[in-house]
């Protein structure tokens, strides 16, 4: 019976659902922890005059109050660079940045001390948006190029020319549990920490840092996340930091959790985007040359900014061949919180700005966006095949998701029947868009494709399972439980999946990228198949055989190809293992071959492989109020061969909403003093059940096995957000239908209030056409 492919629940499904779950925090509390509290600057800018924290402890039940003169090692949690102070003791660099915290019995006490505190400022003028960055000359890093062929001399031979810009909004992650961290030491200059962290080696590492001690002193276990997203990427560190820094000063065991209101005000987000472009065309709507500036908002310190900038910049090509393409990226050096990672991964940024370019183009030529796109499709063979950094794209999908998702959704008909209702609706309008994804997986970083495994097999016949990734809800538990027991070939129940932790398996990589089920699955199989051929030996031996290599387990069962009914136990067969004196635990080691990165040069094979994807998306856009409502979404998407087609389409399904919620609800505000004004779900809009579509039909490509990767399937936590593109589309073919024009300018996050904006743009420019004021202009900006 294969395990491997079945639709299973998630493995925590029940503990999700019924509340029993246990999280970092949900843990029974150790005797004599303490509770840190933040005391937030009220500034997004200053210098610190004075810091006096003697008000505090006259609070009942404050223990201390931690500053930077408390870190035993380097105030700094920066993972790329050094450039992110951990308690700062001089300068202010974002609005909500934690100053001191204050150790208190309880929390309560621990508040109260934090509102104690006497912080002074002399408050500086902030730098709070890419435009202020650039007019500054504020920027984390050198400038990034990559470039293919000669745009700037493509660019005036072409037919057709337009410039403009595409802004967009960054996103918060609002995972459910927000960030929480646990540290014990252990009295002897050992510490334990839990922590919501996608990351345990990387918080491993910045605690050890801010001690002062070896890496071998710290242990960091994540037992599950509710939500990371990439929010807990990098992000985790400074609280389990600040926490180690507490337990090391008192000896008592800390933690960190953060109410909602300071993990939104504390913490990185999706990097919000400017593109500026340059695109040259045929009369057919092929692109011919493309100049982009790609400019990230990074916030105050570089956190992931570079590879999150360098992914969007790997993707702002989308599925599209475009001959001539230069790309060059900056990271905006801003007084805000330092952004990071988000499902995507700048991938999604890129992308935005070449859709919006491709719709563009299609509206000045009266072209239908689709017909466009396809036209720019790289294609199967030849060198209209290679990416702007050199990247073959072998077993090009894109056509065949394409052309399966316009089949099943019934777009040609659906087009012509929504224009004739947009023909008879004066007030409301529908659209209809269809978009294609191509998302390149691996860490763009070479080195961070590897992982471990650590499988241990009792004498009972038991089995813990170990592995590098970290559990979020993405189901990489449920993939590698049903990995390790495909493998040995025994049921599902025999093994427990144990929390992550790095006494098991060191030197990990972030559960990232996508990539948790692709690495940490080969690592898992290596293990068990390590085990095997040593049981093999053993079953062989119960069976008088001596052909331990035809040994085929299965269901609990171990038999030789040839003669499967004399069989044996898997219980028996580990048990006189034991008693053979054959070890019965192993690791399990996967390096992803054949990719490399120069990044000097720009050019490269980083990706081991590209996920697929295409969607139709159906709104109504209400002319009075800007609402929209999403009547039908159409998916194709491949997942290769599936390990788990119900945690895969649970993937699709939350990416795609989640990514909706970027491009059309989301909307984060910052006031003109870098004041985030957005920071709890009464002014932050995620969508709920109320915006699922009313039709959501997905479908998993089929026969999609991908050679080379573990069980054939394919990596799937982002690449679906992206499809969400084709709702942003699809409101822009709505807003197209209320005028009549050659280009429909919609802000990121479109909302109501963008899209009305819209609406208004192309109506006016139905009257100035009507009034025949000239020829209309290519509009920039
Ligand atoms: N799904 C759930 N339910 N919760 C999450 O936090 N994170 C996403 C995606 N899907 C996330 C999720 C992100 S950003 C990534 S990179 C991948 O899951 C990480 O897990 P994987 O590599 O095992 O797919
Ligand atoms: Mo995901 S943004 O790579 O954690």
């Amino acid at each position: 019976m294969n395990t491997v492919g079945e639709k299973r629940s998630h493995e925590s499904a029940v503990g999700h659902v019924s509340g029993k779950a246990i999280y970092t925090d949900d843990q029974r509390l150790p005797a004599g922890m303490l509770s840190l509290y933040p005391v937030l600057s009220p500034h997004a800018k200053a210098r610190i005059t004075k810091i006096d924290p003697a008000g505090a402890y006259e609070i009942d039940g404050v223990v201390t109050v931690i500053t930077a003169a408390d870190v035993p090692g380097v105030n700094d949690t920066g993972t790329i660079v050094y450039d992110e102070i951990l308690l700062p003791d001089e300068e202010i660099s974002y609005y909500g940045q934690a100053v001191v915290w204050v150790a208190g019995e309880t929390d309560e006490a621990a508040r109260l001390g934090a509102e104690k505190v006497v912080v002074e400022y002399e408050p500086l003028e902030p730098i709070l948006t890419i435009k202020d960055a650039i007019a500054a000359d504020s920027f984390h890093l050198k400038p990034k190029a990559i470039k293919r062929g000669d745009p700037t001399a493509a660019l005036q031979q072409v037919d057709c020319y337009l410039e403009g810009e595409m802004a967009m909004n960054g996103q918060d992650h609002f995972y459910l549990e927000t960030h929480a961290s646990w540290v014990i030491p252990d009295g002897e200059g050992n510490y334990q920490v839990y922590a919501s962290t996608q990351h345990p080696t990387e918080t491993q590492i910045v605690v050890s840092r801010v001690l002062g001690i070896t890496k071998n002193q710290v242990v960091v276990t994540c037992i599950r996340m509710g939500g990371g997203f990439g929010g807990k990427e990098s992000q985790a560190n400074p609280f389990a930091g600040v926490a180690a820094i507490a337990a090391c000063k008192t000896g008592r065991p800390v933690r960190v959790k953060l109410k909602r209101h300071h993990d939104m005000i504390l913490t990185g987000k999706r990097h919000g985007f400017l593109g500026q472009y340059k695109v040259g065309f045929t009369n057919e709507g092929k692109i011919v040359a493309l100049d982009v500036d790609l400019y990230a908002d990074g916030g105050w310190s570089l956190d992931l900014s570079s590879p999150v900038l360098l992914r969007a910049m790997l993707h702002v090509d989308n599925a599209y061949y475009i001959p001539h393409l230069a790309v060059k990226g900056q990271i905006a050096k801003t007084n805000k919180v330092s952004n990071t990672a988000f499902r995507g991964f700048g991938g999604p940024q890129g992308m935005v700005v070449i859709e919006d370019i491709v719709d563009r183009v299609a509206r000045h030529l009266g072209l239908p966006p689709e017909v466009v796109r396809e036209r720019n499709f790289y294609h199967g063979e030849g060198e209209t095949n290679t990416t702007h950094y050199d990247q073959e794209i072998f077993d090009n999908r894109i056509t065949k998701v394409w052309q399966q998702v316009k089949d099943s959704s019934n777009f040609t008909a659906r087009r012509e029947a929504i224009a004739q209702y947009n023909q008879a609706s004066t007030y409301k309008k529908r659209g209809l868009a269809i978009t294609p994804v191509k998302f390149g997986i691996s860490f763009n970083k070479t080195q961070y494709n590897q992982a471990g495994a650590l499988v241990l097999i009792y004498t009972d016949g038991s089995i813990q399972l170990n592995h590098g990734g970290t559990e979020m809800g993405q189901g990489l538990h449920t993939k590698m439980l049903q990995v390790a027991a495909q493998t040995l070939g025994v049921k599902i129940e025999r093994l427990r999946i144990m929390p992550t932790s790095t006494e098991k398996v060191p030197n990990t990589s972030a559960t990232a990228a996508s990539s948790g089920a692709d690495l940490n699955g080969q690592a898992v199989k290596d293990a068990c198949e390590t085990l095997k051929s040593r049981l093999a030996v053993v079953a062989a031996g119960l069976l008088k055989l001596d052909t331990p290599e035809e040994m085929v387990f299965a269901d609990d069962w171990i038999y030789c190809r040839t003669y499967p009914s004399a069989r044996v136990h898997f219980e028996e067969v580990t048990k006189q293992a034991y008693g053979d004196r054959i070890s019965l635990s192993a690791t399990g080691y996967y390096r992803t071959p054949n990719i490399y990165w120069d990044d000097a040069t720009g050019k490269g094979r980083p990706f081991y492989y590209f996920a697929y994807g295409a969607a139709v998306s159906e709104v109504e856009v209400d002319g009075f109020t800007g609402n929209f409502k999403l009547r039908q979404v159409d998916i194709v998407h491949d997942v290769g061969e599936s390990l788990n087609p119900l945690v895969d389409r649970g993937q699709i399904e939350g990416g795609f909403v989640q990514g909706m919620g970027w491009l059309t609800m989301e909307e984060l505000v910052w006031d003109e003093k870098g004041r985030i004004r957005t920071y709890a779900p009464s002014t932050y809009k995620i969508p709920t059940i109320g915006e699922i579509p009313e039709n959501f039909n997905l479908h998993l490509l089929e026969r999609a096995a991908q050679d080379g990767v573990i069980y054939g399937s394919k990596a799937v936590g982002e690449p679906p957000l992206m499809l969400a593109l084709s709702v942003r589309e699809a409101i822009r073919a709505a807003v197209a239908a209320f005028g009549e024009t050659d280009y429909v300018p919609l802000a990121s996050p479109a909302t109501p209030e963008a899209i009305l904006w819209a609406i208004e743009y192309v109506r006016d420019r139905a009257t100035e056409a009507v009034e025949a004021v000239g020829e209309p202009q290519p509009v920039s900006g």
